[in-house]
């Protein structure tokens, strides 16, 4: 099984422990709908799209395993790293982007590196293409709005 499976089975296996449905369709909806904008993004970015599907899965992870969205980007990171290390055919350098990645997708307003700020702003996307009539999330909004500018193909007239 090639590693993005292999991650997307663990991430699955965690997200049908949640004990409430919402929480667990919510779950499913947002980790997988992270992971392929994610996707999209680090195509046009020239960045690579594997780690950032493996990053889009394992972002808020934590959250949904412990209910507590507290604090969720730094324990999600620490999360990730442990279920990385289980899973084949992950370099340590690539374990750390992808670790450096969820850890820091809190700060929307903070700048981090490329591979950070795209894990940013595939969040931000996924919220918006689930239902753009939805107004975007607090501190969304500057990000949200830069990036509807620069992929206006994507935007609907309100
Ligand atoms: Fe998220």
């Amino acid at each position: 099984m090639n590693r993005l499976e292999r991650v997307r089975q663990i991430v699955d296996s965690i997200l049908r422990d949640v004990a409430d449905p919402e929480d667990r369709r919510c779950g499913f909806v947002h980790l997988y709908g992270v992971s392929l904008t994610a996707t999209l993004l680090a195509r046009e970015r020239g960045l690579d799209p594997d780690l950032a599907a493996v990053a889009g899965m394992l972002h808020d992870l934590v959250s949904y395993e412990s209910g507590d969205p507290a604090d969720h980007g730094p324990r999600s990171s620490r999360r990730a790293r442990e279920l990385l290390r289980d899973v084949d055919g992950f370099t340590v350098e690539e374990i750390d982007a992808i670790c450096s990645a969820v850890a820091h997708h809190s700060d929307k307003a903070g700048e981090h590196g490329p591979f950070e700020e795209l894990l940013k702003d595939a969040d931000v996307l996924q919220h918006y293409l689930y239902n753009t009539r939805l107004a975007p999330q607090r501190g969304h909004e500057d990000r949200r709005a830069r990036l509807l500018e620069a992929l206006p193909a994507l935007d609907t007239p309100e």
